[in-house]
């Protein structure tokens, strides 16, 4: 089992609530509506983004190491429990530390934003 967690200062990423180019960078055109479809916008952006560096965290490896903050999908159940969404590319490095399992959780509170990974 390994796990991950990351905090982000959810004024952080103000100016880049609004950048498309950014947007693109980091999320699926998925996430994007997903994010653009909340009433706080700013709050979900960081949510994810905070989520997507767990992510990587949790397997030990940073941004640039094959596994980019994009390949990670984070997708939400009817409940609107977060997961994340395992393509090719993803169930290679699950299978690299011989895991199975991932899940994700996130949450704010005033100005920040904390999500934690668990890989199983
Ligand atoms: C999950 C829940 C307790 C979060 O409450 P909260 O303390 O106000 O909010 P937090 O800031 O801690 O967490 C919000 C994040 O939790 C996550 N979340 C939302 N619903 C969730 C759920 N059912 N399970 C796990 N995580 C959930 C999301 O990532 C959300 O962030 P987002 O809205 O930006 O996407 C609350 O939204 C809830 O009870 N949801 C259940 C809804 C449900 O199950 N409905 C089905 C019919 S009963």
């Amino acid at each position: 089992m390994q796990t991950g967690i990351d905090i982000v200062k959810i004024d952080r990423l103000s100016k880049y609530q609004n950048d498309e180019k950014f947007l693109n960078k980091y999320f699926s055109k998925a996430e994007i509506e997903y994010i653009k479809s909340k009433q706080n916008v700013l709050q979900t952006l960081a949510g994810l983004y905070a989520c997507k560096e767990a992510v990587l965290k949790a397997f030990g490896i940073g941004i640039g190491a094959g596994l980019d903050l994009k390949d990670i999908l984070i997708n939400h159940n009817k409940n609107g429990m977060p997961f994340v969404e395992i393509d090719a590319k993803f169930q290679y490095y699950l299978n690299c530390i011989n895991c199975k399992e991932i899940s994700v959780s996130i949450s704010h509170d005033g100005e920040y934003v904390i999500a934690n990974c668990v890989i199983m």
